[in-house]
């Protein structure tokens, strides 16, 4: 009778182990599969206005991908998806050249996103952009 219910309690024990394993593992896979949390943002980012260099580019994390925000030489300020409309690689800011450069294929892109040369079969993605009191929101 003993070993009876050593064994039930033994049981139980082990079945509660593989049952914790099994949820941790579902939250995991879960975890990863989900969309990343934009914590009630809105999917919008902020950050000072004087991180964005004169002439220069900004690279962000936007909705899960890359975004970039440009501060052009008439202090226009331009927001893009950096994700080149080709196949997906992330575009580079060639600051001498005021234009963007993406490495996979040679595909070049203007200040405003517009294709210039190369593969990419549409322009980067335009994004939203407000100023205020020195803060830029995109999205
Ligand atoms: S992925 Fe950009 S040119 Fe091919």
């Amino acid at each position: 009778m003993q070993n009876a219910s050593r064994r039930k309690f033994l049981g139980l024990c082990l079945g509660g182990l593989g049952m914790a394993g099994a949820v941790a593992g579902a939250y995991s896979v879960l975890s990863y599969l989900a969309p990343l949390s934009d914590e009630g943002t809105g999917g919008k980012v902020s950050f000072p206005l004087t991180e964005i260099p004169p002439n220069g580019a900004k690279f962000f994390d936007f909705r899960g991908t890359t975004g970039v925000i440009i501060r052009k030489q008439n202090s226009e300020l331009v927001a893009l998806s950096a994700i080149c409309t080709h196949l997906g690689c992330i575009v580079q800011w060639e600051q001498d050249k005021q234009d963007f450069l993406c490495p996979c294929h040679g595909g070049r892109y203007n200040s405003d996103g517009s294709v210039i040369s190369g593969p990419p079969p549409k322009p980067l993605e335009k994004l939203a952009i407000t100023i205020t009191n020195g803060i830029v929101t995109v999205g």
